[in-house]
């Protein structure tokens, strides 16, 4: 799995999820097995793993290297489905849920897998092929200030309204097909200096529009605090600000024991605290992991416990 994806943070992300070696635990990340299979080099013959990948390339190729593991379960479902997928296999509570936000190297580095603005591929974008939107169809139909407002909204890039006009102006002289046809136009407009921040900021915000990436994210948050057995754990690695703040934000409203307005003399909210924060800062990558594996360099880790 090395030559396709090198796990990130792993033994901390190890160490903070399990607690319980005959307990049962969620992937929501499988990729290409390398937390999963230090989850189960870790738990006892009586623990239970379950994982899943919406990428079918990932959960083929993973299939075919832990589909044997008698205490393993493997699903090609979003992350998002976790009540489904517990339900499917009569679980009540778990006692950890992990989850690597994003994309593998792998689909970074395959160009079949259209992620990647330095190869040349068919603009797609879309982890769960099933999805009706590719990015082509978005760049070529969606208007302008529609355009705009993705890149802004999920790429926090400043050049949004510069970048969504010249492509209607390029659109009009026939389709944009390829990630490379994509990139060009965005090079045309953006100097050589801040190109490949530029175009990592574009294709990650059409990325995270045509996923649903946020909304997932939350659903999946929201759906985990439900399904976790008290003293059990959730981990989370991040790769960017915008997912970073939901999970930040949702462990920090989990951990409130009330919500009232500040002038309340007394408590008048149901809140109920459901969490607690294990990782007051983010856990950051050393920096001999970042020299080995570039793709570290931006990852959090934050955990929290339910209570
Ligand atoms: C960073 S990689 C995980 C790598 C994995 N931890 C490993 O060590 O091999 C992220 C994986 O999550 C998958 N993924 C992203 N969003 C998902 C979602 N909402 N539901 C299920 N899988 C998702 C991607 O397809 C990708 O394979």
């Amino acid at each position: 799995m090395g030559d396709f994806h090198t796990p990130v943070l792993l033994n901390e992300s190890i160490d903070y999820l399990i607690t319980d070696k005959s307990g049962t635990y969620f992937d929501g990340t499988l990729g290409f097995g390398g937390h999963s299979s230090k989850i189960l080099e870790t738990i006892n013959k009586d623990g239970l793993l379950i994982s899943t990948d919406v990428d079918l390339d990932a959960f083929n190729y993973s299939k075919s290297i832990l589909g044997k593991e008698q205490n393993m379960k493997l699903y090609n479902f979003n992350f998002s489905k976790i009540k489904i997928i517990a339900k499917l296999e009569s679980i009540k509570a778990f006692n950890g849920i992990f989850a690597d936000l994003g994309i593998s190297s792998h689909q970074i580095d395959d160009p079949a897998s259209g992620f990647t603005f330095r190869k040349e591929a068919e603009l797609d974008l879309r982890m769960d092929k099933t999805i009706k939107l590719t990015a082509a169809k978005l760049i070529n139909t969606f208007a302008e200030d529609e355009i705009s407002n993705i890149i802004f909204k999920y790429g926090e890039e400043r050049n949004s309204r510069k970048i969504a006009r010249r492509i209607i102006e390029k659109r009009k002289a026939g389709s944009i097909k390829t990630t490379t046809d994509l990139a060009g136009i965005i090079s045309d407009i953006v100097p050589e200096r801040f190109l490949n921040k530029t175009l990592s900021r574009v294709f990650q915000a059409l990325r995270i529009y045509i996923n649903k990436e946020l909304n997932v994210l939350k659903t999946f948050l929201d759906d985990s605090v439900d399904l976790l057995a008290e003293g059990g754990r959730i981990v989370v690695l991040t790769y960017h600000s915008l997912e970073d703040r939901i999970v930040k934000e949702k462990f920090k409203y989990e951990a409130l024991t009330c919500v009232c307005p500040k002038d309340y003399p007394v408590c008048q909210c149901d809140k109920v605290q459901r969490l607690k924060i294990i990782t007051r800062k983010p856990v950051y990558p050393s920096p001999e992991e970042i020299s080995i594996n570039r793709r570290a360099r931006s990852a959090k880790l934050r955990a929290a416990v339910r209570i």
